[in-house]
């Protein structure tokens, strides 16, 4: 057989294994599952789990080391049998595309992702045994969640070259399931790095240190910690306040960074409270939503001229009243300025955060005086690739300077020497979007993705507009606990 009949060979093979597996049905797993590993240790009887596959097992005392691993063992088990369907199934998908955005470089990029990550997964021995099997199996899970870390970038700038061939609505909904699917699948992947990370026996070994906090910044390793509050990438004593301060100074000193100064961010209401969340999804959506207030804050301080009065920040009180500033009318009649709605040194008015728990539910709401969105924007904000970022903007920015690096690769079907060095180039700086010395918006992708994330666990995102004044962004997420039976 030449060699080229034998590579049509296996190609056809692994085509013929994607359409195999992307018939498959998606088994679902259950959040109560996900939360099995934890759950067992605190209400030992109560601990088995819904699903088919996924089976937390009963712990009593000193078996914990041979539990721990075993729960470990079916998850990465469930992850092993699932995951390639799942990705056949996005495989699939891109094929379905039209012809002609199947030939741009990022599309291709992102394809070429999914069908390796399908091929390593198939490729590993079906039955996961032992310590050492599941430690080769998570490494080929790092792996997979490691190479797709710029799939969100990849598949903006893709669309964004491509959307004159592909109506709205249909980009819309390719890119949500897209999406979607893809919080999924790396949910699933995580959490069987994040439990092994995690295994009472392999902390008391000390022998895997670096692992859990790879993929959550909020999590410490702290034993007794991880015990208790934290199962694989799920958090049950969240606190939502802390989260807001750690992602306000991440983005301030973005904004600085952007603009030279930034607006304060003011916590309130009940910033004790406590809920069970996935920590890395929380903090993408504060990320989100305090880059959108803080740049619209600063964009309108510029644009309305304001600036902080230099005798309003000195003088008392009394000066402060009538329309200087935010007032507090007392019950005795006297007012007083409400200083945390101060502007700061440069102007800016606060974004407020407040925090509110009920049974059932925590709901955040980010309140900015960016001016709200126009009455034109407002139906597409949710759009992907929808920014207001302005022309001469992108002129520097990662969106025209990476479709003029890879635009060429669209017609020609990207077969150019130096296109994996130019999507290179460009999947480079959009991916700064984000890390520091990035822009703070650009993409339009931070709201429509936003509102994915916070439907994920069954949550709920509005934003409202007072036009003229700022923007209300509701962030309504349910306790995990309540939703246990949901499937992932
Ligand atoms: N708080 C806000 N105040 C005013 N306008 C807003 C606010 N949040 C969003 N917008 C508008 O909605 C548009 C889309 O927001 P979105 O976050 O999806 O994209 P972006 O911020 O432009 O880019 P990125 O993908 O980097 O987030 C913004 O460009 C802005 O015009
Ligand atoms: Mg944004």
């Amino acid at each position: 057989m030449s060699t080229q009949q034998e590579l049509d060979n296996i190609v056809s093979f692994y085509d013929d294994q994607v359409t195999l597996y992307a018939d498959q049905e998606i088994q679902t797993v259950t959040l109560k599952a996900l939360l099995g590993f934890g759950r067992t240790k605190k209400a030992g009887a109560e601990a088995s789990v819904a699903t088919p596959t996924v089976t937390a097992a009963t712990v009593d005392g000193d078996d914990h080391h041979h539990q721990d691993l075993e729960v470990n063992l079916q998850m990465a088990r469930y992850a092993r049998k699932e995951l390639p369907v799942r990705l056949a199934r996005r495989v699939k998908s891109i094929q379905n595309l039209p012809f002609i955005i199947g030939t741009n470089p990022y599309i291709k990029r992102v394809y070429r992702l999914y069908y390796d990550s399908f091929q390593a997964l198939t490729a590993f021995q079906e039955d996961i045994r032992d310590k050492e099997d599941l430690d080769r199996f998570a490494e080929v899970l790092r792996g997979l969640v490691e190479s797709h870390a710029d799939v969100i970038p990849m598949l903006s700038q893709g669309f964004l070259e491509c959307k004159k061939y592909m109506n709205t609505a249909d980009i819309q909904t390719f890119l949500d399931e897209m999406i979607r699917s893809r919080i999924g699948i790396r949910l699933i992947a995580e959490q069987v790095i994040a439990l092994r990370a995690q295994r009472t026996d392999l902390l008391k070994d000390n022998d895997d240190e670096d692992s859990v906090q790879d993929n959550n910044s909020t999590i410490t390793t702290d034993q007794s910690n991880v015990n208790s509050q934290v199962i694989g990438v799920v958090h049950t004593q969240l606190r939502p306040a802390e989260l807001v301060k750690d992602c306000a100074s991440f983005v301030q000193e973005l904004c600085n960074v952007n603009y030279g100064s930034s607006p304060d961010v003011v916590i309130n209401g009940q910033t004790d409270a406590t809920f069970t969340y996935v920590p890395v999804h929380l903090e993408y959506i504060l990320c989100e939503l305090l880059k959108n207030s803080l740049r619209a804050t600063v964009e309108h301080s510029v644009k309305t001229g304001r600036k902080m009065d230099q005798l309003v920040m000195q003088r008392s009180d009394r000066f402060l009243k009538g329309n200087r500033g935010p007032v507090v009318m007392k019950e005795d009649g006297s007012e007083e300025m409400d200083i945390t709605k101060r502007p700061n040194e440069f102007g800016h008015p606060p974004v407020e955060v407040t925090i509110a728990q009920s049974e059932h539910e925590i709901t955040i709401r980010i309140r900015d005086q960016g001016g709200g969105v126009s009455k034109e924007d407002l139906e597409h904000i949710f759009d992907y690739s929808f920014t207001t970022v302005k022309d001469e903007d992108e002129s520097s920015s990662p969106s025209s300077s990476a479709a003029a690096d890879g635009g060429g690769g669209l017609l020609d079907g990207g077969s150019s020497g130096n296109e994996s060095e130019s999507i290179f180039k460009g999947v480079s700086r959009l991916a700064m979007q984000a890390g520091l010395g990035g822009p703070i918006a650009g993409l339009g992708f931070g709201l429509p993705l936003t509102r994915i994330y916070a439907q994920y666990f069954g949550g709920r995102m509005h934003l409202v507009s007072l036009q003229g004044r700022g923007v209300d962004v509701y962030l309504k997420l349910k306790q995990l606990e309540h939703v246990e039976d949901l499937q992932i």
